[in-house]
This record gives structure tokens, C-alpha cells and sequence, in this order.
């Protein structure tokens, strides 16, 4: 496999401050900034320095007798977090705080997270999260930055998550900053892919993470995707095409916008758009898991993400024999469609939807 000349990618497709429901720009200069010189038009704050801003207070509990009420093939989470409310509800008028999903919840699926390392000490993850290889130099295979804990929580944990019985499988890529480099990315890809055609169990690659645009990198994923793998891809926070960066350009995967707590595309960060995306999810002020048993509200393309890449993993337990054909076209024909206010007319209006059967 050759490998594109190392470019340096970013993947930090979130914003912390907008917690704050002020300006970005403001808030960032407060912070140091961390810029990337291939993509200048990105700023993010310094999460390290947010830490004072760290919510410790979790809504919600694992607590599966009486939090869970078994509604036989589903299971009802009572007071749960908006975004998982939205996701399982067509009505965007949900009347309630119930979070339903079918009961298997991931339980025998993989999540292969390429991202910053997870804390797999999380009290929210129960155990589930595996540290896969570490493809860092000069770090310890751990989360230094948050990002790959709080998009795994968003995908998994107890209380946050969408598959609450799926395991998450650690691939650390990005350093302590959130970056990364192609080359380094390509040995992630590599070794989960080896992985996901040894073990042979119903697995997901993740990408919350974005890029200059390379053909390298989209063929990669064609070819991962051929193989059954299903690959799903945060579009990016810069307002544009997505078709314009990898791998959120990759035809063949499964590229995730992100909306408001009104349905509206996000704006703050401003998620891309375009023919490449399939489908949006919730991506404004994402509750999720933290280094340190901490959680923290998050906004952007990196939170909406995992939303779908959970959403498959509860599709996969429930039936290991869907391929990725199927898992694709059940997600464009079964997602609520037109629901979503401000969508570009280049874009899908589909938002991701758990159960189609429920309804
Ligand atoms: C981020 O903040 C931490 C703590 O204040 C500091 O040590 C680190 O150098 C900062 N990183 C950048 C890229 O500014
Ligand atoms: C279980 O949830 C209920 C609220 O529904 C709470 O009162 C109780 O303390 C919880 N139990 C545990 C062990 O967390
Ligand atoms: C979804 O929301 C609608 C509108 O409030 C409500 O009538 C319906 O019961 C909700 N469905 C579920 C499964 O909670
Ligand atoms: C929500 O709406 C449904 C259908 O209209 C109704 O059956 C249910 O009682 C309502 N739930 C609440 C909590 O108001
Ligand atoms: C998180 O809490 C669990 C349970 O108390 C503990 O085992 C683990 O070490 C904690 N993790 C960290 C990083 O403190
Ligand atoms: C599982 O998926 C396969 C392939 O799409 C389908 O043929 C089969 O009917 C499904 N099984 C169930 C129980 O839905
Ligand atoms: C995927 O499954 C569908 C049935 O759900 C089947 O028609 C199709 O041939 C399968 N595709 C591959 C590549 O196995
Ligand atoms: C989208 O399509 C509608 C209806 O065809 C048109 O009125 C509107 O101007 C279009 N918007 C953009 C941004 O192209």
C-alpha cells in the first residue's frame, strides 16, 4: 500500500466553548490556539486549558433495573441526554426524555475508534473499551486530549452512548494536541483492518478526524469498504463542501454532518456539506464522557459522528448478517427524512434514525 506523503491532518472537529454561547473567536483568544498550517481557516481552543470547565455532574445513571425498563425487543433510558432522545423519535417535538433502543445494544460489536486514545478507566464504559495499538511516538498509549474518550463515550458508554453494550476498540493516532499525520493514520487503518479480518466479528471503523484531500486515502477506504467493513466519517467543521477533504469525500463510506438542538445545520462549529455527506446527526452540545471520569459537553461534526457509528453497531447486533450494502441503504431509506431546517439543496435532508421498526 503506498502511502501519500505525510501530511499533516487535524482532526479536532469540536468546539468546547460554545457552552458558553458566546463567540468562538473571543473565546479562543482567551485560550492559546492551536493552528494548523494546512488548514488555516481552522482555530480550536486549547482544550487543555478548558479544564476548569470540565462537567462532572452526570444526568443520568447506569442503573439497569429500574433506569431501564425492558419494553421486550427494546429498552427505554428515562431522562436521557436530547441527542439520544432525537435519534430514536422522528418527532422533533418528543414529548418525553426517552432514549429507546433495541435491546441488544452493540452487545458482540466492535467499534474500531481511530482518534486520540481512549481512557478506558471511565467508570461509562464498563469495561468495554480495549486499547488497541498505539501509533504515537513518544506517548503513552493514553488520551492526553479527551477527544477519542469523548467521541467513544458518544458511541458506547453507559449513560451517553447510543450502543450501551458495544466494545470500543482504541486505535491511538493523534497526539496530545489532536493531530496527526497521514502516514500514522494508514498504520491505524492498516492494523484494524487486519484485526477486524482476523477476529471476524461484526465491526466499524471510526473517523472523527479530517484532512487535505487525498485520492490515497479515499481509495483506501473504497477497498476497506469492499471488504465489508463499514467506515464512517465526521464531514468537518468549516462550513464547506466536504467533497473538498479526506476522507469525508470517500464515496463509499458513510460521511456524518451535524445539526443543532433546533435541526438546523450547526453553526457554531459550522459543520461542511454537500453530495458527500449521508446523513446528519446531532452535533450541538454533546454530553459525553472526559479523561478522568469526567464528562463535558462538546459541539461538531466529531460528536454527530459517532451518533451513526452507534447506530450501526445496535443494527449489527441485532443481526450479524447485514452487510454494508444493506447497512447503507437501510440507513438512506429508514433515516427521518426532511426534517432538518437550512439544509443546502447539494445535501441529503436524512437524519439518523435507531429503530425503524418502532414507529
Ligand atoms: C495548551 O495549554 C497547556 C496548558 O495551559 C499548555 O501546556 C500547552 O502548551 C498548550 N498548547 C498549545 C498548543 O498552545
Ligand atoms: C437507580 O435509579 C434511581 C432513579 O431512577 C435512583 O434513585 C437510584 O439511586 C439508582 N440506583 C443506583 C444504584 O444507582
Ligand atoms: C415521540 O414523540 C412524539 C411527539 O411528542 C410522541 O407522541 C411519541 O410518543 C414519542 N415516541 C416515543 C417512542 O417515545
Ligand atoms: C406523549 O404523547 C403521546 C402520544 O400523543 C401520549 O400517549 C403520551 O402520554 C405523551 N407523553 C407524555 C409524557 O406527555
Ligand atoms: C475512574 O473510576 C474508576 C472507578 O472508580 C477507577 O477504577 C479508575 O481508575 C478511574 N479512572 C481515573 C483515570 O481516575
Ligand atoms: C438479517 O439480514 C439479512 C441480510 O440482509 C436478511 O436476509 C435477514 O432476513 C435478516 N434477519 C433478520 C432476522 O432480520
Ligand atoms: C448484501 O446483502 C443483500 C441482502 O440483504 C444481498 O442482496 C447482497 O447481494 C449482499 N451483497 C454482498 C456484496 O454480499
Ligand atoms: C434551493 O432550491 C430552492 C427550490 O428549488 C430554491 O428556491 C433555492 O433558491 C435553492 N437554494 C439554494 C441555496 O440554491
Amino acid at each position: 500500500m503506498a502511502i501519500a506523503s505525510p501530511m499533516i491532518i487535524l482532526i479536532i472537529l469540536t468546539f468546547g466553548c460554545f457552552i458558553f454561547q458566546v463567540d468562538l473567536k473571543k473565546v479562543c483568544s482567551q485560550h492559546s490556539q492551536i493552528r494548523n498550517p494546512l488548514l488555516k481557516r481552522t482555530t480550536v481552543c486549547n482544550v487543555s486549558d478548558l479544564k476548569g470547565e470540565v462537567y462532572a455532574s452526570s444526568p443520568v445513571h447506569d442503573n439497569d433495573t429500574s433506569i431501564f425498563k425492558n419494553k421486550g425487543k427494546y429498552h427505554v433510558q428515562h431522562g436521557a441526554p436530547a441527542n439520544l432522545v432525537r435519534i430514536s423519535n422522528r418527532s422533533h417535538h418528543a414529548n418525553n426524555s426517552d432514549y429507546i433502543y433495541a435491546s441488544q445494544a452493540g452487545s458482540g460489536v466492535d467499534i474500531y475508534v481511530l482518534d486520540s486514545g481512549v481512557d478506558n478507566t471511565h467508570v461509562e464504559f464498563g469495561g468495554r473499551v480495549i486499547l488497541g495499538p498505539n501509533f504515537v511516538e513518544g506517548e503513552e498509549n493514553r488520551d492526553y486530549f479527551g477527544h477519542g474518550t469523548h467521541v467513544s463515550g458518544v458511541i458506547a458508554s453507559t449513560s451517553f452512548g447510543v450502543a450501551k453494550k458495544a466494545s470500543i476498540v482504541s486505535v491511538k493516532v493523534l497526539d496530545k494536541l489532536g493531530d496527526g499525520q497521514w502516514d500514522v493514520i494508514f498504520k491505524g487503518l492498516k492494523w484494524a483492518q487486519e484485526e477486524i479480518l482476523k477476529k471476524n466479528r461484526p465491526s466499524i471503523i471510526h473517523m472523527s478526524v479530517n484532512g487535505d484531500f487525498s485520492t490515497t486515502v479515499n481509495s483506501y477506504l473504497e477497498s476497506l469498504v469492499e471488504q465489508n467493513i463499514p467506515v464512517v466519517i465526521a464531514a468537518g467543521n468549516l462550513g464547506v463542501d466536504a467533497c473538498d477533504f479526506s476522507p469525508s469525500s470517500a464515496k463509499a463510506a458513510i460521511t456524518v454532518g451535524a445539526i443543532d438542538v433546533k435541526d438546523k445545520i450547526l453553526e457554531y462549529p459550522k459543520s461542511n456539506f454537500g453530495p458527500c455527506l449521508d446523513v446528519f446527526a446531532p452535533g450541538e452540545n454533546i454530553l459525553s464522557t472526559w479523561i478522568n471520569n469526567a464528562t463535558k459537553l462538546l459541539s461538531g461534526t466529531s460528536m454527530a459522528a459517532p451518533h451513526v457509528s452507534g447506530t450501526l453497531a445496535l443494527w449489527l447486533s441485532e443481526n450479524n448478517s447485514l452487510n454494508f450494502t444493506a447497512i447503507k441503504r437501510r440507513l438512506v431509506t429508514e433515516s427521518t427524512l426532511n426534517a432538518l431546517l437550512n439544509i443546502p439543496n447539494s445535501t441529503a435532508n436524512s437524519l439518523v434514525f435507531t429503530n425503524p421498526p418502532i414507529e
